[in-house]
Order: C-alpha cells, then sequence, then structure tokens
C-alpha cells in the first residue's frame, strides 16, 4: 500500500457551472474539486490551505470510515476546529474499504457553495471486484443555486423564514446547463438549443464507449436538497455496489438517488452503435421546478457531437412513492456480506419534525434542534471539559400519542447539543420515524447519514413504529450502507456496531435541513482516541486548555 500526498488550496472563484457565471468554492482552481483515486489500504494525506480570506473550511471524506483517526473526519465543531484563513491542516486517514465514495466540505452550507469531489477507492493488489467491466466512468450528481451560498444561509435562518427554493440547475460533474437545452431538437421546450465550442466550463462531459463493453459506472449524490433519478436511453444498469458495499446485482430501468448515497452501476454497450443515448438526471420526492440534467453516452463508432434523436428518458413522477419504495427495498447484500449482530443493546427512536422555535424555523429530533457549540465534541469528550456541551443526554424516544399523521403539538421544542454516549462495542438500533411537517398533509424525503460507520437497513415501514414490526426486520441479508432515506410519513430501522472510537455526526443529508438542526451526534470509545493533532482542537475550550498547557511549561 501506497501514501498518496495532495495539496490542496480551497477558494472562491468565478465559474460558469451551468453557463451563467457565479461564484462556488473550488480547490487548486478546479470545480468540482479533484479526484482523489488510491487502493484499499493506502493512505491519504491532504494538506489544505484555506485560501477564502474570511471563512473557515473543514473537508469531511464521506463514506470513510476514519478507523483510528477520527479527528480527520473534517467535521466542524465535531472532529475538529474550522480551519482558519491562510492556515494548513492536514487530513492523514486510511482508506480501508474498496468503493465510490466522495468528498465535500462541513462546514456552515460549504457544500451548497461547491466544496466537493469525488474519491475512488479500488480493490487491494491481489483483489478482484465480484463483477467484471471494462472500463469506468465517474459521475458526480450535484443541484445548483443561483443565489450565493451566503444569502441561501441567511435566508434560512431569518424570521419569517425564507425558504431558498428549488435548485437551478443539475449538475453532472460539475456540468449543467441553465439558458438552453441539449435536447432542444427534440422536445418541445422553449429554450434554445445549446451551442458549445467544446472547452465552456458548462458543456457536457461526454462518456466515449465501445462497442460490445461492460463498463462501470460510480455514481454518487451530493447535492444539497433534490433527491434524483438517473436514466440510460435505451440501457438497462445492473446495481453492484451501494455506499462503498457490495450488493446483489440487480437490473434496472432507472436509478434513485438520494443526497450522501453512491451506487456502482453495470451498462452493457449493446445497443445500435451508431447512435447516441441520453443520459438524464431529474428531481424526485419534490415538485420538480429543475430542468433535467444531461449528457451523452457516445458510441465512438459514430461523432460525439451527434444527438440522439429520441427525447431524453423521462424519469417516474416526482410523488410516485411506491416507485422509490420499491427500488430501495431492491437493494440487498451481495451473498458472504458481513450479517448483523441479532440482537440489540439499545435502541433509540428518533421523531424527525419541523417546528418553530422563537419564530424560527427548525427541524429537531425528539424535540431537539441541533446547534453545533464552539468546542469541537471530540476534544471536549476526551479532555471531559463539561461545561462544552449539554451534559444531558438527548431523549431515546418520543412521547407514545405523538401523532405522525398530523403537524407538529410539540410547541417546546428546544436548541440542544447534547450527544448520545454509545457503550463501546455494542449494537445500537436507530430507528428513524418520519412525520407530518408543519403544513398538513406535507412529510418529506429525509436521507440520514451516518459518519465512522456502516449500518445495515433492517426495513421501512408506512406510519408509526410499533415494537412488533421488528418481526419484520430483515436479518438475513440486509444492506451496509452509511446513508438511507426515510419516506413520508414513514420509518426506517438501522442497526449498526459502536466499534470506532470518536464522535460522529448522524444527520439528515439535506444541506438546508441539516442547517436547521436536523441531526444528533453519537459518541463512543473516546478515551481510546489517540494523536488528535492539537491543531484539530486549537478553538473554543479546547483552545483555551492548550494555551494553559503550553504557559505551564
Ligand atoms: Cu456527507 Cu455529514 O456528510
Ligand atoms: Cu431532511
Amino acid at each position: 500500500s501506497k501514501t498518496r500526498h495532495f495539496k490542496w488550496e480551497v477558494e472562491y472563484m468565478y465559474w460558469s457551472p451551468d453557463c451563467m457565471e457565479g461564484v462556488v468554492m473550488g480547490i487548486n482552481g478546479q470545480f468540482p474539486g479533484p479526484t482523489i483515486r488510491a487502493v484499499a489500504g493506502d493512505t491519504i494525506v491532504v494538506e489544505l490551505t484555506n485560501r477564502l480570506h474570511t471563512e473557515g473550511v473543514v473537508i469531511h471524506w464521506h463514506g470513510i470510515r476514519q478507523f483510528g483517526t477520527p479527528w480527520a473526519d473534517g467535521t466542524a465543531s465535531i472532529s475538529q476546529c474550522a480551519i482558519n484563513p491562510g492556515e494548513t491542516f492536514i487530513y492523514r486517514y486510511k482508506v480501508d474499504k474498496a468503493g465510490t465514495y466522495f468528498y465535500h466540505g462541513h462546514y456552515g452550507m460549504q457544500r451548497s457553495a461547491g466544496l466537493y469531489g469525488s474519491l475512488v477507492v479500488e480493490v487491494g493488489e491481489g483483489q478482484k471486484e465480484p463483477f467484471h467491466y471494462d472500463g469506468e466512468f465517474n459521475l458526480l450528481l450535484s443541484d445548483w443555486w443561483h443565489k450565493g451560498s451566503q444569502e441561501q444561509e441567511v435566508a434560512l435562518s431569518s424570521k419569517p423564514f425564507r425558504w431558498i427554493g428549488e435548485p437551478q440547475t443539475l449538475l453532472i460533474n460539475g456540468r449543467g446547463q441553465y439558458n438552453c437545452s441539449l435536447a432542444a431538437h427534440v422536445t418541445n421546450s422553449s429554450s434554445p438549443q445549446c451551442q458549445f465550442r467544446g472547452n465552456e466550463q458548462c458543456s457536457p462531459q461526454i462518456l466515449h464507449v465501445q462497442p460490445h463493453k461492460t463498463y462501470r459506472l460510480r455514481v454518487s449524490s451530493t447535492t444539497a436538497l433534490a433527491s434524483l433519478n438517473l436514466q440510460i436511453g435505451n440501457h438497462k444498469m445492473v446495481m453492484v455496489e451501494a455506499d462503498g458495499n457490495y450488493i446483489q446485482p440487480v437490473a434496472v430501468d432507472d436509478l434513485d438517488i438520494y443526497s450522501g448515497e453512491s451506487y456502482s452501476v453495470l451498462i452493457h454497450t449493446d445497443q445500435d452503435p451508431s447512435k447516441n443515448y441520453w443520459i438524464s438526471v431529474s428531481v424526485r420526492g419534490r415538485e420538480p421546478k429543475t430542468p433535467q440534467g444531461l449528457t451523452i453516452l457516445n458510441y465512438q463508432t459514430t461523432s460525439a457531437s451527434k444527438l440522439p434523436t429520441s427525447t431524453p428518458p423521462v424519469s417516474p413522477l416526482w410523488n410516485d412513492y411506491n416507485h422509490s419504495k420499491s427500488f430501495s427495498n431492491k437493494i440487498l447484500a451481495l451473498m458472504g456480506s458481513p450479517k448483523p449482530p441479532t440482537t440489540y443493546n439499545r435502541r433509540i427512536i428518533l421523531l424527525n419534525t419541523q417546528n418553530t422555535i422563537n419564530g424560527f424555523t427548525k427541524w429537531a429530533i425528539n424535540n431537539i434542534s441541533l446547534t453545533l457549540p464552539p468546542t469541537p465534541y471530540l476534544g471536549a469528550i476526551k479532555h471531559r471539559l463539561s461545561n462544552a456541551f449539554d451534559q444531558k443526554s438527548p431523549p431515546e424516544n418520543f412521547p407514545n400519542d405523538y401523532d405522525v399523521m398530523k403537524p407538529p403539538t410539540n410547541t417546546n421544542s428546544t436548541y440542544g447539543n447534547g450527544v448520545y454516549m454509545l457503550e463501546f462495542r455494542t449494537t445500537v438500533d436507530v430507528i428513524l420515524q418520519n412525520a407530518n411537517a408543519l403544513a398538513t398533509g406535507v412529510s418529506e424525503i429525509h436521507p440520514w447519514h451516518l459518519h465512522g460507520h456502516d449500518f445495515w437497513v433492517l426495513g421501512y415501514g408506512e406510519g408509526k413504529f410499533r415494537e412488533k414490526d421488528a418481526k419484520r426486520f430483515n436479518l438475513k441479508n440486509p444492506p451496509l450502507r452509511n446513508t438511507a432515506v426515510i419516506f413520508p410519513f414513514g420509518w426506517t430501522a438501522l442497526r449498526f456496531v459502536a466499534d470506532n472510537p470518536g464522535v460522529w455526526a448522524f444527520h439528515c443529508h439535506i444541506e438546508p435541513h441539516l442547517h436547521m438542526g436536523m441531526g444528533v451526534v453519537f459518541a463512543e470509545g473516546v478515551h481510546l482516541v489517540k494523536d488528535v493533532p492539537n491543531h484539530a482542537l486549537a478553538c473554543g475550550l479546547t483552545g483555551k486548555m492548550l494555551m494553559s498547557n503550553y504557559s505551564h511549561h
């Protein structure tokens, strides 16, 4: 195994992700940031310099478990202090498991600002994937607003609340088209056809393939908001990997992907080689006001500039939740994958509600809206600084008589930053319980992401979770994942083993929702954590502690 060194500078820069110029967060002058490619067992070293002038920055390596290096998880207020302008922080961690991952900013709303990129881990030497392919492509999906992330953040924190609205554009590898359409010649759209010279920042990245080959597409979604559906004209996809874990191969016509998820699909290029085909991405789960994101699958036996003659594939109706549910239920672990423990030590039930606190619109989990503290939990817990955050454990459950089908009646929601302290190496069940939001009859999709672990998805259900629902849990071949969705008015059951010393965020991956408090914090075995660089803790109460240690010597 190798150590792979990277020197990165994060800065704001002018860019035209969707042919309209705006400001993005770039890395080394690139948007999206550079792709990291490594081999399982490698060590990644990223020397990250903050060139933002007026704000801190951190980068989270989404899906990498950080065994032994919880301080390198890149979550502001949890694993480290934000890196100050002009400063350099060194992330050093092992990528122990092959798979499709990505990275992104995890401070304020920097992911919305465009701070993200792909991270691909190949199987270690002498190892084999349980499937074959001739070539591969990376599709990093995101959504883009013309309103800057600063203004979005202010809007969400205002009283009265101002919603950011739907994204203007869907981006594939950071590229989309706002004021024109690739497909204008075949659809009856009012927008003109896009004209490219070829080197525009917004021109689509075309996938060039040979006929009669198998390709692996590594698809991941780092959207701020949108749930997506991906289709490739005339081509079936066979899903083989989800969130860095192998799954039972399953053929699908279209792929649902929620923010925080990644998949590998195989396609076979067995269609008419004198044609090109659309790859289309559309919004699901919210009434779409955003045009499809498009790019082209080009058979190299024909010209890449030839546009498909058919219309781009249309996704299932945005609110066809049965389609989405049956898709999620198709994802099962590949035979031979690690199985979950058959029993649990602790079951935490987390009610997801939207509430108002002093007139501010927030999301709350068991009535608590997460507000991150100035001292990173990792240092605060390790050094027992009991003033750094609420010492009272957040609730394990919600009142029995709470009606999840009605707007919230829990008027006493509060801000909080308590931690679920997990007994090291125990098995934890989490039931994510969805509910009606503030408006009557409305319940949203929330993709929940866990840092530091994979969990087994034991099942999904409708309405309120009941003890007897646990009898239907899939303990035979539940998929291991790091992100799982809760459907409107439903619940999702997860199980994981708390075997990774550190402090870990568990939150809705919709960036505005997280910003509005939709998350919790887990901690386990923190006394076992070693070698936390001082620089990670040089703020808040741990910063003061370090200063007084220094002056005493
Ligand atoms: Cu990809 Cu805490 O997030
Ligand atoms: Cu959410």
